[in-house]
């Protein structure tokens, strides 16, 4: 009856009702989140609630969340908020990390770049005015290819979560070095958001898809796949955010087989129903 039940909902279009799946107990965290967070990110409150969720379930119990390309910096303060919220939630210790020139875009270097849109010194920073409203959060200023090496050198607590927001083919092959990084620099799966991949001229050939496809062909046992489907699991129908969200898989990571609590109990898995014996 209980599957039944679960079938007519999924045939209404309601995903996210499913007791097999943690689907639910994400997206009633996830309204929690958003309106605790006051953070009009839900992609990076998303990202950051899965992160975190998948180290509780492998006990490990310090992350760190990634923007890269802040300007402003009302991304990075929007996760700063997400990250405490998320610390009492889980009960566990998060690191913060935003990385930019601090000055802006640089110059496109060719098509990729899609200088149509973008120009050099776009998006600047006010570093003094972020710095005093950052709580918890680092800074790392400079340029991409210059100081993602040295972040690696840092040894940070594994990444739960990435938001690319550097705009550039480039800027993002450059900030991609960082997942050539140890697999202790991560979890097994990292929930990733790619903000310049939708409408205007993007295309697979410009842009961050094109690092994306790149990334994926050079690498064989790490790549970086969509959450397919992710709105009817959301039920946010109206926004682009979940096509926007990717899972970078680490498959040779040690933890990556380990079960991360998407499914209940063996007993209550799919018997065959009455409705078709
Ligand atoms: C659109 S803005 C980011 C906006 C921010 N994520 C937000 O939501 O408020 C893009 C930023 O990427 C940074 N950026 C682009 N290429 C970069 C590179 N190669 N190294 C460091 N920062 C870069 C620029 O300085 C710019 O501030």
């Amino acid at each position: 009856m209980q599957i039944e039940n679960e079938k007519k909902s999924q045939n209404e279009g309601n995903y996210t009702t499913s007791a097999f799946t943690k689907y639910p107990l994400l997206v009633s965290r996830f309204k929690e989140l958003i309106s605790s967070a006051r953070s009009p990110y839900h992609y990076y409150a998303w990202g950051a609630l899965c992160g975190a969720d998948l180290a509780k379930e492998l006990k490990i119990p310090r992350i760190s969340l990634i923007e890269m390309g802040v300007a402003g910096g009302n991304g990075l303060v929007a996760l700063e908020r997400i990250a405490v919220e998320l610390e009492k939630i889980y009960d566990i210790k998060i690191d913060v990390y935003g990385f930019d020139t601090g000055h802006g875009l640089p110059k496109p270097k060719d098509y990729r770049d899609c200088p149509n849109q973008w120009e050099e010194g776009f998006y600047p920073m006010n570093e003094e005015a972020l710095r005093s409203s950052l709580k918890k959060a680092q800074l790392i200023l400079g340029p991409l290819n210059n100081t993602i090496e040295s972040f690696i050198k840092l040894n940070p607590v594994p990444i739960a979560f990435i938001g690319f927001d550097v705009d550039y083919y480039s800027s993002t092959i450059d900030a991609f070095k960082l997942l050539d990084g140890s697999e202790a620099l991560f979890l097994p799966r990292v929930q990733l958001y790619f903000d310049d991949i939708m409408g205007y001229s993007y295309g697979d050939f410009t842009g961050e898809r094109l690092a994306i496809a790149e990334f994926n062909n050079e690498h064989a046992s790490r790549k970086i796949s969509n959450q397919y489907g992710l709105r009817y699991f959301v039920k946010d129908f109206y926004s682009m955010w979940p096509d926007m969200m990717y899972i970078f898989h680490i498959f040779d990571h040690h933890l990556y087989t380990q079960r991360d609590g998407m499914i209940q109990p063996r007993g209550s898995l799919l018997p065959l129903t009455k409705h078709h014996l």
